[in-house]
C-alpha cells in the first residue's frame, strides 16, 4: 500500500510505476536522507511535538537501517518510488507504528531539498581536494622543467618563446579560478531547507536552527516556497563543472598536439595510452581524448538541468526529480576525469630538447628584433615594419634572423649594432621578459613560490 493511498481508490498503473520510481539513481542519497531524519526526529523530541521515548526508538531503528544498507543488506522497492519513502518504509517495518511520525512537520519537498544539499556539499569537497592535487601535480612539473623553453603559439602558429613552465602554470591559475568558484558555490549550497514543509512551513513548533546546528550548515533558508524549488545550487555547481571540463579538454588537447610525432614535446605513459589493433606502431593518447569528449556530457548535463528548470511555476513540480541524474553523472564524471588526469600528468614524459629545438624556429624572436629597434629611438610601428621586412628576407632565402651578418641587419636599420645577435637568442627573448605575469624565470620562479603558498591555502579549506 502506498503511503499517500488514503485519496485514492485504483492502484498505480504499472508502467507509472516505474517512470516516476527514482529509487534506482537516489538511493545514493541514504546516508544523508538519514542522518537528516535523526537530526529531524531528536528535534520533535526535544521539542514535545513526539515524545522522547519515540523519538529514541526512531533514531534507533534509522541507525540499524543505515548499517544494514552499507552492509549491503537492503534491497529497496520500486513501489515505494523514492529513498525518503523506502527508508521511512523500512524503519515502520522495523519499528512499528511509531516509524509513522518520522514525517511529522516534514514534507518530501524539504526532505529531497536537504538530501541534495548535504550530498553536493560534501562532494564539492572531494572535488575542491581533486583540484588540489590537480594544482600540485603542475606545480610539481613546472618546478622540475622550470628553465625548459619551449615555443609559445597564437593561433597555433609559433608567436614567441616561454618557459614550458609557465605555460604549465597558466593551468594552475585556471584551476584556481575553479577552486575559488566551488567555494562559493559550496557557500550558497550550505543553507539548510528542512522546516519549509510542502512549500508553505509547518505548523508545529519546530526548531529550525538546532536542525541547522546538527547538521552542520550555515544559515537555514529564508523563504519556504523557494527553499522547496530551488535547484540553483545545483546548476551552479553544473556549471562549476562544466567549466572544470573545460579546463581540462584544453590541456587534453595540448597533451594530443604535442603528442604527435610532428610537435614530439612530450610522451604519455604506457600506463595512460592504449595501442592500435591493427597498427603496431602506435600508442594513443586515450585517456586525454576520453577527458576532452567527457566534456560534451557535463555540459549536456547542465543544459538539460537549465531547460527542466525553464517557466516552472513555484513551488515544487516533480520535473525537479530530473536534477538528480544530471548531478550524479556530471560528478562522477568529473571527479573520474580529474582521477586519471593527474596522474596522467605526472607520468607525463618530457622532451626538453624538441621543445628548444623548435622554439628556435619559425621567427619566434621576431618580436624581440623590433623591441631592439624601439629601444634605440625607432617609433615601435616602424621598427615593427623594418623587421617584418627582415623576416621575409630570411624566408625568401630560407635562413633564420640569427644567421644574418651585422651588414645585412644595417641594410634594413642603421641602428643595428653587435648586440644584435646576443638578443637573438631565445635564451634572450625568455630571460628578458620580466614583468610580472610573464614568462621570465625570475617571474616564474615568484609564481611557483606563491602557487604553493596558494595551494596551502586551499587546502585549509578542505578540513
Ligand atoms: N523523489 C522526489 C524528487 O526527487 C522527492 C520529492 C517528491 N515530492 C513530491 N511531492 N512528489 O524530487
Amino acid at each position: 500500500m502506498k503511503m499517500w493511498s488514503g485519496r485514492f481508490t485504483k492502484e498505480t498503473d504499472e508502467l507509472v510505476e516505474d517512470f516516476h520510481s527514482s529509487i534506482s539513481f537516489d538511493s545514493r542519497l541514504y546516508k544523508q536522507d538519514i542522518r537528516g531524519s535523526i537530526a529531524h526526529a531528536r528535534m520533535l523530541g526535544e521539542q514535545g511535538i513526539i515524545s522522547k521515548e519515540e523519538s529514541r526508538l526512531i533514531i534507533e531503528g534509522l541507525r540499524e537501517i543505515e548499517r544494514e544498507i552499507e552492509e549491503g543488506k537492503t534491497e529497496f522497492s520500486v513501489d515505494a518510488e523514492d529513498i525518503h519513502m523506502n527508508i521511512e518504509k523500512i524503519l515502520t517495518e522495523k519499528i512499528g507504528e511509531v516509524g509513522k511520525k518520522l514525517h511529522t512537520a516534514r514534507s518530501r519537498n524539504d526532505q529531497v531539498a536537504l538530501d541534495m544539499r548535504m550530498y553536493l556539499k560534501e562532494e564539492i569537497k572531494v572535488i575542491m581536494g581533486l583540484l588540489a592535487d590537480l594544482q600540485q601535480a603542475i606545480v610539481d612539473k613546472a618546478e622540475k622543467h622550470l628553465d625548459v623553453i619551449m615555443p609559445g603559439y597564437t593561433h597555433l602558429q609559433k608567436a614567441q618563446p616561454v618557459l614550458f613552465s609557465h605555460h604549465l602554470l597558466a593551468y594552475f591559475e585556471m584551476f584556481q579560478r575553479d577552486f575559488e568558484r566551488l567555494l562559493d558555490c559550496r557557500k550558497r549550497t550550505d543553507v539548510m531547507p528542512l522546516g519549509s514543509g510542502a512549500l508553505a512551513g509547518t505548523t508545529f513548533p519546530i526548531d529550525r536552527e538546532r536542525v541547522k546546528e546538527e547538521l552542520g550548515f550555515r544559515v537555514i533558508s529564508r523563504n519556504s516556497m523557494d527553499a522547496v524549488s530551488d535547484r540553483d545550487f545545483v546548476l551552479e555547481f553544473l556549471f562549476c563543472a562544466s567549466m572544470i571540463m573545460m579546463h581540462l579538454s584544453r590541456f587534453c588537447e595540448e597533451i594530443i598536439l604535442w603528442s604527435t610525432n610532428e610537435f614530439g614535446f612530450v610522451e604519455v605513459d604506457d600506463a595512460y595510452g592504449t595501442g592500435s589493433s591493427i597498427m603496431p606502431q602506435k600508442k594513443n593518447p586515450d585517456v586525454a581524448e576520453l577527458v576532452r569528449g567527457k566534456t560534451g556530457r557535463v555540459y549536456g548535463s547542465l543544459m538539460a538541468l537549465l531547460t527542466v528548470m525553464k517557466s516552472l511555476p513555484l513551488a515544487y513540480n516533480k520535473d525537479m526529480q530530473e536534477d538528480k541524474e544530471n548531478l550524479f553523472d556530471a560528478l562522477d564524471t568529473v571527479k573520474g576525469c580529474l582521477q586519471v588526469f593527474i596522474p596522467m600528468l605526472d607520468t607525463l614524459k618530457i622532451f626538453p630538447e624538441k621543445m628548444h629545438r623548435e622554439a628556435q624556429r619559425g621567427f619566434a624572436n621576431a618580436t624581440d628584433v623590433a623591441d631592439y629597434l624601439a629601444e634605440k629611438g625607432i617609433p615601435f610601428r616602424e621598427a615593427h615594419e623594418i623587421t617584418g621586412r627582415l623576416v621575409l628576407y630570411c624566408i625568401e632565402r630560407g635562413i633564420t634572423l640569427g644567421d644574418l651578418s651585422l651588414e645585412e641587419f644595417k641594410k634594413f636599420s642603421g641602428a643595428f649594432e653587435e648586440d644584435i645577435h646576443q638578443r637573438l637568442s631565445i635564451e634572450s627573448c625568455v630571460m628578458r621578459r620580466d614583468v610580472p605575469g610573464a614568462t621570465g624565470p625570475r617571474q616564474v620562479s615568484r609564481a611557483l613560490t606563491e602557487s604553493k603558498e596558494i595551494i596551502r591555502l586551499n587546502r585549509q579549506h578542505l578540513v
